[in-house]
């Protein structure tokens, strides 16, 4: 018993031993908050004995309550840049705002890592490389402890899609499991992380918050974890067998570590040592960040100034030029002085996904105002929308009777009803929007409820962008086909205790038709356009295609065919299908860049700063050719089980393995200079190697190389292998004409495979082949070395 044999330790000891039950089984599950901040979860703590409350809150990009906080760029974005330096300072950043904001715990980083491209949360994610991800979340960790916030890694283990994840079985085997998705969370725990959460899936039978494999012989035996696990938001499913399995606490309520837990300790099928070891877990930790000995540092003020320059910093950082046909970027000479800015998110800047990784800051500018400011006076820049995302004011008319379609009010208590008819010109597919605060009002079209408030809890599901209109309104669509002649409406909207304000719009195909006119007209008349597309993703809901959503492809093609100095700028999730990439000068992958993404995309586009990211996730051609493509069982599972039978061969590794051309390959991302690679050696050094070889900027200005080291798999090991593994990266920003020497070391993990007999890792020894380059797909030299036993 090392831990009691410590101050800490007895501290720790003595305090629960002047617990009651009660007060112990209170420390393990959520509670409702009476001061809520807004944040996620809340655990009352111990006044009488020192123990303060707990206030959890998300996430991922920033800090989420209710007030208003940095809205950092998504995860996703930070991974682009290769850098574990910067994921500290992000860290730090969510860290001390997160203190500032009244918070303890950060339900975060999520480490999971993008196995299918549809899968709904892979903007919270660092990508598919085990390595990459396990190099950012151990720095984000440390960066958010730093400033005594406790970080939650999440979701242990397998949370890979969104799709049925309350459910889903995952089947694995054991060698895939730990070489794949265990490599971050063994490095999060590694780097100290306080807690993790358990994930909502089964895997190999057994829900992850029960699975006594991952929870006790995975994460605490083999890694020596000493923090404390908690459920996801009511992922919990049982009361004895899981705080016998490992876990640790119930969020956000007491479904099954509350009262059942009470009874369970009564009746004997939980032991009191059982209780005292969850308690024990969570106080070490509490203890560690000196919350219980008063020697925690005081909350700190926010630091809106500093967060704001750090998500600039990222969003250049991270921004990944996928392609640049005849230099269109930067923006120069006459191609800046006439620019037609498209695209709804040209407009309303998209700030961040959807779900619990949404955070909502006090500001974010528009990239239309961002790209004239930087284009100058001088310049012309006009805006067309292209693709309609909030719909358009019911013409008057169409509606008879008393109703403002624009702006209907409805003053607390009050109830205001319409019954009236829409008169349709032509039969047409109409999207139906209803824009509300407050309640949602009830909207009845021929007899049928056009937006039943049953569904509301998915509203939460719908995305960053399409759920909210740029003056905060919630949104709900409806797509109908509506003959031509009279429907019709009835409305009741409730003014409740806060009153409502509500509009109804529309977008219909003629509508449609007129908004891509008028974006060619404008892409006609100007010398370069910047075309922004979206694609809305959140939590909770996978999506089904990877193409863009709406009529997006259309509006590309029809505006590139008019303008072909045409950028498209994606504020997308992950990977998009591009069968109109060929008709485009140039594509900027920006993701969701948070609060300063407009000022980030401006400065990336007139070249003020170079595209300093490369992709951490391969992006497919098309929905059939990627490493969950064409098999039901792999994705999205068949019968409530899903197999994860592309073994190691995950993210960039199935590409090779399978001899697939990727649209583009993990770790691309071009700059506005070149680089030249020269000089490889490589030697065994301790348990690694040592890659050293020298990277030149053979282009005429500064510029961001992010050089990566790729190794081959071992003779000696009788195992099916990828054909290379990522080994190690170095982000280098060279001067015109420097050149620079760089060691970049690859580790022992990364030359070993996990050995399934021996549940252990068995270094790959034997000759093996080192590459380094510009992408997985882009090898520019190639050595081998001996890896001695
Ligand atoms: C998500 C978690 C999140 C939690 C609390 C869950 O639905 O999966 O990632 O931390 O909600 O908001």
């Amino acid at each position: 018993m090392i831990a009691s044999a410590s101050a800490p330790g007895r501290r720790v000891a003595r305090l629960i031993a002047r617990l009651t039950r009660d007060e112990k089984i209170s420390l393990l599950h959520g509670a409702t908050d009476p001061h809520s901040l807004g944040q996620a979860g809340y655990v009352p703590g111990v006044p009488r004995l020192g123990i303060p409350p707990l206030r959890l809150a998300d996430g991922p990009a920033g800090v989420r309550v209710t007030r208003h906080a940095t809205a950092l760029p998504a995860p996703v974005l930070l991974a682009a840049a290769f850098d574990p330096d910067l994921a500290r300072r992000y860290g730090r950043a969510i860290g001390h705002e997160g203190r500032a904001l009244g918070q303890d715990v950060l339900l975060s980083p999520m480490v999971n890592l993008i196995r299918t491209p549809y899968a709904g949360r892979n903007f919270e994610t660092f990508g598919e490389d085990p390595l990459l991800s396990a190099d950012l979340v151990a720095a984000e960790i440390r960066g958010i402890q730093d400033e005594g916030l406790i970080a939650t890694v999440k979701h242990f283990a397998l949370n890979n899609q969104e799709r049925d994840r309350m459910s889903v079985d995952v089947r694995i085997d054991e060698r895939t499991l730990h070489e794949v998705e265990l490599r971050g969370f063994e490095a999060a725990v590694a780097a100290g992380t306080g807690a993790v959460m358990g994930a909502y899936n089964k895997v190999n039978g057994v829900f992850a918050c029960e699975n006594a494999t991952l929870l006790t012989d995975v994460l605490r035996r083999r890694w020596g974890f000493d923090g404390w696990v908690m459920t996801d938001w009511s992922a919990a499913h049982s009361t004895a067998a899981a705080l016998a399995a490992g876990l640790d606490m119930e969020m956000p309520d007491g479904a099954h570590f509350g009262r059942p837990l009470a009874e369970a300790v009564a009746g004997g099928s939980v032991s009191e040592r059982q209780l005292d070891r969850a308690v024990r877990r969570v106080l070490s930790v509490l203890d560690r960040f000196g919350l219980l000995d008063g020697t925690a540092p005081p909350r700190p003020e926010r630091d809106a100034a500093a967060g704001a320059a750090l998500a600039r910093e990222v969003a250049e950082a991270g921004a990944t030029l996928l392609r640049n046909e005849r230099r269109t970027l930067p923006l120069t000479g006459a191609a800046a002085r006439g620019i037609a800015v498209i695209g709804p998110t040209g407009l309303h800047p998209f700030v961040s996904g959807g779900g619990s990784a949404h955070v909502i800051p006090e500001r974010a500018e528009s990239p239309l105002e961002a790209i004239r400011a930087r284009a100058g006076r001088d310049a012309e820049v006009t805006y067309a929308l292209g693709e309609d995302v909030y719909g358009k004011p019911v013409p008057r008319g169409a509606l008879d009777g008393d109703i403002d379609t624009e702006g209907q009010a409805v003053a607390p208590g009050e109830t205001w009803t319409y019954r009236g008819t829409l008169t349709v010109g032509e039969a047409d597919e109409w999207i139906l929007l209803v824009h509300y605060s407050g309640e949602r009002p009830k909207v009845v079209l021929d007899g049928e409820e056009l937006f039943p408030v049953a569904a509301g809890y998915a509203e939460y599901f719908q995305g960053g962008l399409v759920t909210a209109a740029p003056d905060g309104l919630t949104v709900r669509r409806r797509t109908l086909r509506l003959a031509r002649g009279a429907h019709r409406v009835e409305i009741t909207a409730r003014g409740g205790a806060g009153g409502q304000r509500f509009r109804l719009r529309r977008i219909t195909g003629a509508t449609r038709e007129r908004d891509v006119a008028e974006a060619v007209r404008a892409a006609r008349a100007a010398t370069s356009v910047v075309l922004f597309a979206y694609e809305d993703a959140t939590e909770g809901r996978d999506r089904t295609t990877l193409g863009l959503p709406g009529h997006q492809a259309r509006l590309i093609e029809a505006v590139t065919e008019a303008n072909p100095r045409t950028t498209v700028v994606l504020n997308t999730s992950s990977a998009t299908a591009m069968p109109w990439l060929r008709g485009t000068a140039a594509v900027l992958q920006m993701y969701y860049p948070g609060q300063e993404g407009a000022a980030a995309t401006a400065a990336v586009l007139f070249g003020d700063c170079d595209p300093g990211g490369r992709l951490t996730q391969s992006f497919p051609v098309d929905d059939d050719h990627h490493p969950v493509a064409g098999d039901p069982l792999r994705y999205p599972g068949e019968h409530g089980v899903e197999r994860y039978s592309e073994g190691v061969h995950a993210g960039h590794r199935w590409y090779d393995a399978e001899d697939v051309r990727p649209l583009f390959p993990f770790g691309h991302g071009l700059s506005y200079t070149s680089f030249g690679y020269e000089d490889l050696r490589v030697r065994a050094a301790g348990r690694g190697l040592d890659v050293s070889f020298t990277v030149r900027n053979t282009g005429r200005r500064g510029g961001v190389e992010v050089a990566q080291v790729y190794v081959g798999p071992s003779p000696d090991l009788r195992l099916d292998q990828a054909v290379r593994v990522l080994g190690g990266y170095r982000r280098l920003t060279l001067r015109a004409g420097e050149r620079r020497r760089v060691t970049v070391r690859v580790g022992e993990r990364t030359l070993s495979c996990w050995d399934a007999q021996r549940h252990d890792w068995a270094r790959g020894t034997g000759r093996r082949t080192v590459w380094t380059g510009a992408s997985s797909r882009d090898l520019r030299l190639r050595g081998s070395v001996e890896v001695p036993a």
